[in-house]
């Protein structure tokens, strides 16, 4: 049976992966600035995580959320203690877009409004109201048109006090740093007005931290780069290091009732491990600081590069922005220096989103490799 072909393909199959290392079914080395799309946040096949996800299936892998499960709490309290986020409540489910599918529900239940507002080159995943709340039209079926969504250019915040002022916005949702799209960031005067528009106006404030947060910006969440307090958090990708896991973070003011949300997969035993495994490591490792230095050593070289024209993005979610469209560059860097990087909806954008865990050599590899290809390039125009 074929498979329904959605995806395009780098002719590349990785079969095993070691930190930031990965390696093919004929056992060719390559270099992972990529993370498998932000996802690995610890580094691939780390023992701790191994060893956990281990123990787990070996005693209980999944029962449903009709029982007692402890590893939930101690979850929600690790991730207390390392994002500083106090008294926030955890719903966990399975993936960023059943997060911010979640998260929009809860601020219309909250409020009893329909409307969201959300940001030009926003993503926030490919389900009912988050792909509606998501700034490409290609992938919104007519199904999801019929929700009620405001796209506002960023910044625009006389934009977010006349929507809001109408009364009817029940979220507003943004990604602090943005992924898909790019790399853009709102500006600090921006992201305090919406919070407190949004506190003026009862509408829901949703920081989308499924790619930005987890440690890769530099602080446990991107939002904490400035005075602001989200209603919702919204959280994937790195909290599992690559196992399907997800969920919100809600805030007291917003009350739970039985039956309001609910998943089978969500929050299983299994998924917990993965996801304690990867605060443990972060916290024991102090990777969130190794991204702080090494995003300062590698901006540092990318700024006496001329080729770069733009350095995006903050720690370890950061974009090199070229004059020309970066497609051949990266089938350069992956097939001829063996190193992953990804794209972004703007085509001259170079996205670095490595695990956490990378160190200055494999930084050093990179740029030795970039140097080499513009160097091509520029022979060859
Ligand atoms: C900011 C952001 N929100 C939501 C999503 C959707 O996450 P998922 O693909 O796990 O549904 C993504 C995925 O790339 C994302 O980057």
């Amino acid at each position: 049976m074929p498979l329904f072909d959605v995806y395009p393909l780098y002719n590349v199959t990785p079969v095993s992966g070691k930190d930031i290392l990965v390696y093919d079914n004929e056992g060719t080395e390559y270099l992972d600035l990529y993370g498998g799309h932000a996802v690995i946040s610890i580094g691939h096949a780390h023992p701790n995580y191994v060893e956990a996800i281990t123990n787990q299936v070996n005693t209980l892998g999944f029962y449903s959320n009709a029982i007692q499960n402890p590893l939930q709490k101690q979850l929600a309290d690790k991730i207390e203690v390392l994002s500083g986020c106090k008294d926030y409540e955890l719903f966990l489910c399975n993936s960023g877009a059943e997060a911010n599918e979640n998260a929009l529900k809860l601020a219309s239940f909250k409020t009893g409004k329909k409307r969201v507002l959300a940001f030009s080159n926003g993503f926030h995943g490919r389900t009912s109201a988050a792909v509606a709340a998501t700034d490409n039209k290609n992938i919104i079926a007519p199904i999801n048109a019929q929700q009620a969504v405001t796209i506002l250019p960023l910044n625009d915040v006389e934009g977010v006090k006349r929507e809001l002022e109408k009364g009817d916005v029940c979220a507003v949702i943004v990604e602090f740093i943005q992924g898909v799209g790019g790399l853009d960031q709102g500006t600090t005067e921006f992201f305090e007005q919406v919070d407190a528009l949004c506190k003026a106006n009862n509408t829901m404030f949703i920081a989308d931290e499924i790619q930005c947060g987890y440690g890769r910006s530099g602080k446990f969440f991107a939002f904490q780069h400035y005075k602001v307090t989200p209603d919702i958090i919204s959280l994937a990708k790195g909290m599992g290091n690559g196992f399907p896991i997800g969920g919100i973070l809600i805030h007291p003011d917003i009350e739970s009732k039985y039956g309001m949300l609910g998943t089978t997969f969500g929050g299983n035993h299994l998924a917990c491990a993965a996801g304690l495994a990867v605060l443990n490591t972060i916290e024991e490792e102090k990777l969130i600081e190794n991204t702080n230095d090494i995003s300062e050593y590698f901006i540092g070289i990318a700024k006496t590069i001329p080729q770069i024209k733009n350095i995006k993005g903050r720690g370890l979610m950061l974009g090199l922005e070229f004059d020309f469209e970066v497609g051949d560059l990266r089938k350069e860097l992956i097939y001829n220096y063996k190193i992953f990087t990804g794209g972004a909806s703007n085509n001259k954008l170079l996205r670095i989103l490595p695990p956490l865990t990378i160190k200055k050599e494999h930084v050093d590899q990179f740029f030795d490799a970039l140097t080499k290809v513009l160097t091509e390039i520029k022979e060859t125009v």
